[in-house]
């Protein structure tokens, strides 16, 4: 069977699109273009937007691909499917299967009884309440990206319930994995030749602290996947601010292969707002854990998210937004308009905020940040480090091939090397020749291994 599988959303649905093509692949199937695939499966996202709407018109879409003669058929996962569930079997005759967060680890088998005829149609929307370990993890390993780049899960659903957030609705409440299985699939990941782990969850800082438990905290996992020999850079996401404990702020100051650069969502810097978000942190202990990770690791670069338009957020909430984001001074920021989400509390709270405003504010918030990340940028002119080989850049000129890495902190720097190949998945000496708006530009200085 050849299938051909969109993904929308966040890095753990690519992950898990990831998973599910090396699952099917195990079974003898084919990852095809869009115009060959006899199964279409969209992983799908509802964090924000209209993502029904999207998901809707891709179907349509598809819809118009369908060849009559063959037996052609689509599968939806993810948020948006463990929102709709069955709707998407009446609205789209050709959608045999719809799978949730938690459904995904038996999308295979499923797909394979539909390909075989012998399911007509499969949901798998239940929600489990113990992370459930999905076949052969390790089987990853040998058909290693070739950027030598890994994501791994931890965890799986959130449960903070943030009053604008439909997270912990679509992935079920959090379930922690098991740390020895973590471990073990890092392990298995460096040995075959993986450098950069990045470790995966909704809110990893409180691993562990649920059913799934075992007594190994966020911090004792980090120090255990750390000491992995030949592990070169270690990553993870995503932070809440309220979890952070003080142990991994300690872990970066001690483990060197920890990466410098810490995402820590802010979403918005008043306190008042931070309350109706449910947050459970102020800004002054946000600030705290801003100076702790800065003094244990002082070139730590910090990332976060945003959100301007959140019910009753006045101009002077908003202020206080834009003096937190300035006083932090986060490399990059992604930030969003608030946009009402089915059954979470924000949806009743008043007065919305007038959507023109909001887009004002936006815009205003993006015009600062890009102000500050060229600073940051500009700072890092004429320092020396490696870049980590991820592909050819986009733009290429005589001068050599230019190649894409990022730092340790996961700046992005082009730079160029007459090598046309065998460059990925390499670590380059470089030196920081200028500063663009978003990236670096570098001169390789040392020897690539
Ligand atoms: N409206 C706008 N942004 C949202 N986010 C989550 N829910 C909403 C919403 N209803 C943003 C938050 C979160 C990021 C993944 O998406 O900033 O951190
Ligand atoms: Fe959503 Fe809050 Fe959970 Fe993040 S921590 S997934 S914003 S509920």
């Amino acid at each position: 069977m050849k299938f051909h599988i969109t993904t929308f959303g966040c890095q753990m649905n690519v992950h898990d699109s990831d998973w599910l093509t090396r699952a099917l692949e195990s079974r003898g199937w084919e990852a095809a273009d869009e115009d060959e695939a006899q199964v279409y499966v969209l992983n799908t996202c509802s964090v924000r937007d209209k993502p029904e709407q999207k998901v809707y018109s891709e179907l349509g879409r598809i819809a118009a691909h369908l060849r009559r003669d063959e037996d052609v058929f689509a599968a939806v996962g993810g948020c948006v499917a463990q929102q709709v569930g069955r709707g998407f079997f009446e609205r789209f005759p050709f959608v045999k299967l719809v799978f949730g967060s938690d459904g995904i680890a038996n999308a295979p088998n499923a797909l394979e009884r539909i390909a075989e005829g012998s399911d007509e149609r499969v949901a798998l929307l239940d929600f489990v309440s113990i992370y459930e370990e999905r076949e052969n993890p390790e089987e990853r390993t040998v058909t290693l990206s070739e950027n030598r780049q890994a994501f791994v899960n931890i965890m799986q659903g959130c449960d903070n319930f943030c009053s604008y957030c439909i997270v912990p609705y679509t992935r079920g409440r959090q379930k922690s994995r098991h740390p020895d299985a973590v471990v073990e699939e890092c392990r298995a990941l460096v040995e075959s030749g993986v450098r950069e782990v990045t470790l995966l969850g909704q809110n990893v800082n409180s691993f562990g602290m649920d059913k799934g438990g075992v007594g190994v905290s966020f911090a004792d996992l980090l120090y255990r996947v750390a000491a992995l020999d030949g592990l070169e850079r270690l990553r993870f996401t995503t932070s809440h601010p309220k979890d952070i404990a003080p142990e991994v702020i300690k872990a970066f100051g001690e483990l060197t292969n920890l990466c410098p650069s810490l995402h820590l969502p802010l979403q918005a810097g008043s306190d008042s707002i931070l309350k109706a978000m449910r947050r459970k942190y102020n800004t002054k202990r946000y600030l705290e854990i801003v100076d702790a990770l800065k003094e244990a690791r002082p070139d730590i670069a910090l990332t976060t998210d945003l959100i301007v338009g959140f019910p009753g957020e006045t101009e002077e909430d908003f202020q206080q937004t834009l003096e937190m984001v300035e006083r932090v001074g986060y490399e990059s920021s992604f930030s969003f308009k608030y946009s009402d989400r089915p059954g979470v509390a924000a949806v009743n709270m008043e007065p919305k905020v007038d959507p023109q405003e909001a887009s004002e504010r936006l815009m205003r918030l993006q015009t600062l940040q890009n102000n500050i990340t060229r600073k940051c940028l500009k700072n890092l002119e004429s320092r020396e480090t490696v870049a980590f080989v991820e592909g050819l850049s986009r733009k290429q000129d005589e001068s050599g091939t230019w190649w894409k890495g990022r730092d340790p902190a996961g700046r992005i720097i082009n730079f160029s090397m007459s090598e046309i190949n065998g460059l990925v998945g390499m670590m380059v000496p470089v030196r920081i020749t200028e500063a663009k708006k978003h990236s670096l530009v570098g001169e390789r200085i040392g020897t690539p291994w």
